[in-house]
């Protein structure tokens, strides 16, 4: 089963969040679809859904990622490329139903939670330890442009 979005996944970005809890809801949406009670258009449907909203989220956290001036932005844009990639793969090979399930199933699995969880949270761990480091040299830069 597909872990849920938690608390502590947050990247401290509330539209960023939001956008990762919508993801989780629709890979869940794929992945719990019934064979017995969905056809081939169904999944496709909400496999489109799905890649739409991904490109969209992807777009937003690439400008974020820029203009926090995130040092790892490079190797996370090839991450987002590869995971649209394999999605556009099975949206443009005409699979059964299950072969559609079984390989959106293991993208969701392996690219999106684990990029989620391991890879969205290390821009954010890097804009907090910048963070300190900017509140740390601030009291210097004052001291420089004071009068005295
Ligand atoms: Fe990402």
């Amino acid at each position: 089963m597909l872990p849920s979005w938690k608390p502590q996944y947050s990247v401290n970005h509330s539209e960023l969040d939001a956008q990762h809890q919508e993801l989780f809801r629709l890979a869940l949406n794929v992945y719990t679809l019934s064979p017995q009670r969905a056809t081939k258009e169904n999944i496709r449907g909400l496999l489109k859904n799905f890649y739409m909203y991904m490109q969209k989220h992807f777009n937003e956290e690439e400008a974020y990622m820029k203009e926090i001036g995130y040092e790892g932005l490079e190797e996370h844009c090839a991450y987002h490329a590869d995971i649209i990639e394999s999605m556009n793969g099975i949206l443009q090979q005409s699979h059964s139903f299950l072969q559609m399930q079984a390989s959106m199933r293991k993208i969701v699995r392996v690219w999106l939670v684990e990029h989620i969880l391991v890879h969205d949270m290390q821009y954010e761990a890097w804009r907090k330890v910048k963070r300190r480091e900017t509140a740390k040299t601030k009291p210097l830069l004052d001291e420089e442009i004071s009068p005295l």
